[in-house]
Formats: C-alpha cells, sequence, structure tokens
C-alpha cells in the first residue's frame, strides 16, 4: 500500500516505522514512464521507498513554467502505486518553506553557474538548497535521480561529498521514447510538428557518440553533433551542444565523456546528454 502525507510532522512518525535501507526519488510530479523506471530501479534497491512531489518555486525564474508546471497528483500518486512506493510525500509551499523563501540557501559553486546555470539564474541554488531540505527531512541511505538532468546529479553528488551528507547519490540512465527523445515532463508542452523539431537533440547526440565510436576527435564529434542538430530540428534554437569529461569539465581526454545538449523548441527548453566514448590519437579506447 502507498500512504500519502502532506506535513513533516507526517513524514517524520512513517519515515521511523520504515525499517531497513530506505530510498527516496525526488520529483516536482507530472510523472511519466521514465520516472516509473526510476522509481522501479530505487525501489529494487532498498527495502523501502519514499517519493517526494513537490514544483520547488525556488528554482524558477520569474519568467519560467512555474505557473503553468502541470500538476497532476492524482495520476502521480498511482504511478507511484504501481512502482510499489510505500510512501508519497507531497508538500504544499508553505510546509516546505513556512517562513518564506529562505535566506539561506546551498551555493552550487562555478559549475552551478555554467551550462543550465548560465541561462537559468540561481536554478541550482533553488535545486540543492531543496534536495538537502528533503535529504534531511526524509533521512533515507540512498537517493536516486535520473541522468536526464546530469548536471544536476553531478552537483547533488558534489554536494553530498562537499557536505559530508550521509546518503549514497545514485544515478539511472535517461529513459527514451521510441524514437529517442528523452522522456520529459515538459514534453506534453510540444505541439506535434515541435515534437519532431525536438528529435534534433538526441539526433545529435546520437551521431555524436557514433562519431566518437568510430574514432574521431573532439572536434570532429562535436561538428557532427552540431551538423546534425541543425539538419534535424532547423526551427530549434540551440542553447549549448558541449563534450564534457563525465564530471562536467571540458576538454575531455580520451576515455568516458558526455555529450550535453539544450535548446529551445518553440516556448519550451528541452535538455539532454548521453554518455561517450573518446578515441585516443592512436585510435578507439578500450570502454
Ligand atoms: O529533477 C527534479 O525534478 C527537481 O529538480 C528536484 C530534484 C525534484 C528538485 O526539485
Amino acid at each position: 500500500m502507498t500512504r500519502t502525507v502532506h506535513t513533516r510532522v507526517d513524514l517524520a512518525a512513517a519515515r521511523d516505522s520504515l525499517p531497513g535501507r530506505v530510498a527516496v526519488v525526488m520529483t516536482m510530479g507530472a510523472l511519466h514512464a521514465g520516472h516509473e523506471e526510476l522509481l522501479r530501479t530505487a525501489r529494487q534497491q532498498a527495502d523501502h521507498l519514499i517519493v517526494t512531489v513537490f514544483v520547488n518555486p525556488l528554482q524558477f525564474g520569474p519568467n519560467e513554467d512555474f505557473d503553468r508546471y502541470p500538476r497532476t497528483l492524482d495520476a502521480d500518486l498511482e504511478v507511484c502505486r504501481r512502482a510499489g512506493a510505500d510512501l508519497v510525500f507531497a508538500p504544499s509551499v508553505t510546509e516546505m518553506y513556512p517562513g518564506g523563501q529562505p535566506a539561506v540557501r546551498v551555493l552550487p559553486g562555478t559549475l552551478g553557474e555554467e551550462l543550465e546555470g548560465a541561462t537559468r539564474r540561481g536554478f541550482f541554488h533553488g535545486v540543492l538548497t531543496v534536495v538537502l531540505k528533503l535529504l534531511n527531512l526524509v533521512r533515507p541511505d540512498l537517493a536516486f535521480f535520473g541522468e536526464k538532468d546530469y548536471q544536476q546529479l553531478t552537483l547533488v553528488r558534489r554536494m553530498a561529498r562537499d557536505l559530508d551528507v550521509p546518503v549514497r547519490i545514485v544515478g539511472v540512465p535517461t529513459v527514451r521514447e521510441p524514437d529517442g527523445l528523452a522522456m520529459s515532463s515538459r514534453n506534453r508542452y510540444l505541439s506535434a510538428p515541435e515534437r519532431r523539431t525536438a528529435l534534433a537533440l538526441s539526433a545529435a547526440l546520437r551521431a555524436g557518440a557514433a562519431a566518437a565510436a568510430g574514432g574521431l576527435d573532439n572536434e570532429a564529434v562535436l561538428a557532427t553533433a552540431h551538423r546534425v542538430f541543425a539538419e534535424t530540428g532547423p526551427d530549434a534554437r540551440l542553447d549549448y551542444l558541449v563534450l564534457t569529461d563525465p564530471d562536467l569539465e571540458p576538454g575531455p581526454p580520451p576515455g568516458p565523456a558526455r555529450l550535453l545538449v539544450a535548446a529551445w523548441v518553440g516556448r519550451t527548453r528541452l535538455i539532454d546528454n548521453m554518455p561517450i566514448h573518446l578515441a585516443g590519437p592512436d585510435g578507439p579506447v578500450n570502454p
């Protein structure tokens, strides 16, 4: 049975009644098949699963989609039930921030100002602050985050390490539609033509990954990804398409790397990323 609580008092009591290893998956609701997979993975690796559903105002800029972000709690609870969640914590904004917007927040450091942080000022302050609060409230042994938000996952890992948060952070690979589009709650904003244009992101990443597998160097991998992006989605507005090492440092050496993309499709901003393997000067490096 999946129980739902809305207050921190009820959460604390319900959490105390869960013995063994507890996993958390934090969400903003509007759950889709990608979330369901994340929930199932987390559930399999722990004795109990707690899901949080909270659209966090702190991580939305003044011109972003906080008001129109889909709120679908009944459907979300059904997804949580199917995935075997024990407990759902769905607080109100005042329950999470009883004193209004918190004056003290988590600073994400320089990585928090790059990529997503360059376009979405203050975004990672808001994300890390709510993630730390939820970790303190839920007290999980394990916290699962989707690789779709790769910069978020990287920064949450760093926060846990830098601030000695007693939790193991686990990344879970992105779930995709059959045509390659990464699943996202924001995909529901796309019209049919925009949905086709949105394929530019995953097509570019796949082309970059194939170029890397074929032994091309960093520059050629990026050039290939850019070309395919422009060909597949001429109407999309590219924000960034970059090649980094797995910790998001630029100029990756041969070996494991990450290709990341963000773009506007109509009024919707989409992100995606893929692990790739870069060849060395003497050809492909063993994975
Ligand atoms: O990835 C999300 O849905 C959000 O950024 C998170 C981690 C739930 C924090 O609000």
